[in-house]
């Protein structure tokens, strides 16, 4: 009877041990590239993703050129005050009135790469 214990649990040793390191990973891989989609917000820069993004689906109303909205930000002078008093991001990020664009949130993945840019310090790069 007592030799049956340790016949019962070694096998079952290494199924354990499969299953953390996959968990982990996984885990890991949400934190580092914000998410499972693939978004890559490592390298991200006012002069390519930033612009690109806001030129697309802001500039329209946001621009010296339109103004439909009275507070132009299209260029990094412009825009720098408000990524730096917490504006820009709690304007694409928070749903509901007063969100940006109006007519609802932009995907997460161009979010999180304004957001990153805003977090390393809102550079001119
Ligand atoms: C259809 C026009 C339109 C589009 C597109 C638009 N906005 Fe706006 N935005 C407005 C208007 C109008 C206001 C002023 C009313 C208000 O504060 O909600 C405003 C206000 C803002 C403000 C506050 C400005 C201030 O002086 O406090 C920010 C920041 C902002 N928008 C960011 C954005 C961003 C970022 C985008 C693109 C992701 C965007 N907006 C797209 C019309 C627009």
């Amino acid at each position: 009877m007592n030799n049956l214990i340790p016949r019962l649990c070694i096998p079952l040793l290494p199924l354990a041990f499969l299953a953390l390191p996959a968990g982990c990973y996984y885990d890991n891989e949400e934190d580092l590239y914000g998410g499972a989609g693939g978004c890559d917000t490592t390298s991200v820069r006012y002069s390519g993703e930033v612009q690109n993004i806001l030129q697309n689906q802001c500039y329209s109303c946001h621009a010296v050129s339109s103004n439909v909205a009275g507070s132009p930000f299209d260029t990094y002078a412009t825009l720098k005050p408000y990524a730096e008093d917490g504006t820009l991001l709690s304007r694409i990020n928070t749903p509901g009135p007063g969100q940006m664009p109006p007519t609802g949130l932009m995907n997460a993945c161009d979010r999180q790469k304004i957001e990153a840019w805003v977090k390393a310090g809102a550079l001119d790069n």
